[in-house]
């Protein structure tokens, strides 16, 4: 496990800026009729108008700059013009980019049209799961204590969180060590050490933690099929508080 020098942090936020910037782009175009294919083709537009290069597209053969899950699919949805969104959809956009040879990771869940109200408390309480977490992400704690805030947050509303897939480590490589779990042990894991940049990233489900891989060898999706939610930020590990190297910001009107 690697900490960064302030150049190197330095870099990591403007492509976080990047990413999240290309997220509120996509969240314009969010609405029903349009399909993943085109908010795919959006993206990887303005990453490269702005000198990025899609950080996903060609990882381990993935095909595409987003990574859009709909509904059931919890993460690693690929976009196609076959899935058109539709009114009470949600849909989880996941973005990466590469700036000066630096990579931005962030996801937001968006909701298509009005979303059933039990589906919205969802994406909020994973929302808020994610800064309870970043909470956490001072050289106070240790990893367990970042999962441990997720998963207490997110199982006492009565949602499940998946185990399978985890945050990671983030800088010249997309993963890095170390894995960030959603689920976890107050004081236990490695010791959260200054200027170590992380993604974290929770996948909550409405109903059962359970899933399984689409045959396409990268759609996840919960085995019961109901909802769930994804959302993530990088944040740099600091000595008071997590300083936050993507943001929602843009998406949410603040910036
Ligand atoms: N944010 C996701 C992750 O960290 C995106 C990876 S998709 C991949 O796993 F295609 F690039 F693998
Ligand atoms: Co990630």
């Amino acid at each position: 496990m690697i900490v960064k020098t302030s150049e190197e942090i330095e870099l990591l936020r403007l492509s976080g800026d990047l990413v999240s910037r290309t997220l509120a782009e996509v969240g314009k175009h969010v609405r029903p009729g349009v399909s993943t294919w085109d908010l795919d083709s959006i993206a990887e537009t303005f990453i490269r108008d702005n000198h990025g290069i899609p950080g996903f597209k060609g990882y381990a053969g993935y095909p595409a700059t987003l990574c859009t899950s709909v509904n059931d699919q919890v993460v690693h949805g690929i976009p196609s013009k076959e899935v058109i969104l539709k009114e009470g959809d949600v849909v989880s956009v996941d973005c990466g980019a590469i700036l000066n040879g630096f990579n931005g990771d962030s996801a937001y869940t968006f909701c298509v049209g009005e979303v059933a109200p039990e589906v919205k408390q969802l994406l909020e309480t994973t929302r808020l799961s994610l800064f309870k977490g970043i909470e956490k992400a001072t050289s106070a704690f240790r990893m367990g204590d970042i999962g441990y805030a997720i998963q207490s947050f997110c199982e006492q509303h009565g949602y499940s969180v998946v185990r399978e897939m985890v945050g990671h480590g983030i800088g010249k490589r997309l993963h890095e060590r170390p894995e960030v779990p959603n689920y976890g042990h107050r004081g236990a894991g490695c010791r959260l050490k200054e200027n170590l940049t992380i993604c974290i990233e929770p996948m909550i489900n409405l109903g059962k933690r359970d899933i399984y891989q689409e045959r396409d060898g990268w759609t996840i999706c919960t085995r019961d099929h109901q909802p769930s939610a994804h959302f993530e930020l990088t944040v740099a590990i600091g000595k008071h508080q997590a300083d936050l190297l993507s943001t929602f910001d843009y998406i949410e009107g603040k910036k």
